[in-house]
């Protein structure tokens, strides 16, 4: 989706950091071996997950949604020489092909993949985290803000992707079987009232929200 017209957008980009080879690397192998790489973050917007977490500086990072591993290499550089990146997905089939990429990056050894539905998963995690990352299901984004915000440390950050849903969440007559687009219009109103953080949805790529615990 395009907020703004295509040929600023292509502008922004060109004025953005430059895509990482390993990165480029994963990209193609999931366009040619996985199925809807379109899940991936991409370029620009795995430049904003690096550069937040550069600026957050965690030591413990959250992803719920690994998918190829994209998203959790670009978080990890911004993590502590002692942190720890856990990143979860249901889809078995995906574990080797992340842990192939991961071994080859610099942060191999610090993130740990966890395999199965992440409501069963955090709750068991005993670690709090300083920046989390939800890309997983939508129907179940409030529940994992229900289960991480007590695992999440003052200040830390919460990173939710797709909370503009290609703009669905303005409409109001979606059909009886989207179960998405009323999760996430419930989803991005409980961030903006609850008072444990405080929110700002950026209107980057798909919808991207930051909200930092108070
Ligand atoms: C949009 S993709 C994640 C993309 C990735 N963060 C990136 O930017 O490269 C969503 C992923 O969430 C996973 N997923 C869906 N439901 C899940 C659940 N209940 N628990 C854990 N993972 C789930 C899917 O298997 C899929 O790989």
């Amino acid at each position: 989706m395009h907020f703004i017209p295509e040929e600023l957008d292509n502008y922004v980009v060109a004025h953005s950091e430059n895509e990482p080879e390993l990165l480029q690397q994963l990209t193609r192998e999931t366009y040619q071996k996985i199925l809807q790489p379109r899940m991936l973050s991409g370029h620009y917007q795995g430049r904003i997950l690096s550069i937040i977490s550069k600026l957050v500086n965690p030591k413990n990072i959250l992803e719920i949604g690994t998918y190829t591993g994209y998203s959790a290499l670009c978080l990890a550089e911004g993590m502590q020489k002692n942190g720890e990146l856990h990143t979860i997905d249901i889809n078995e089939e995906l574990v080797d092909f992340q842990r192939k990429y991961f071994d080859k990056s610099n942060y191999g050894s610090q993130i740990k993949q966890h395999l199965g539905n992440a409501l069963d998963i955090i709750p068991k995690l005993e670690v709090n985290f300083d920046l989390v990352f939800i890309d997983a299901d939508k129907v179940n984004y409030s529940n994992y803000f229900n289960v991480i915000i007590d695992k999440l440390n003052p200040g830390g950050i919460i990173l939710s992707d797709n909370v503009l849903w290609s703009g669905k969440v303005l409409d109001t007559t979606f059909k009886k079987d989207d179960i998405s687009t009323p999760e996430l219009i419930k989803y991005n109103a409980l961030l903006k009232e609850d008072s444990r953080v405080e929110t700002v949805l950026l209107p980057i790529r798909d919808g991207l929200t930051i909200s930092r615990k108070v």
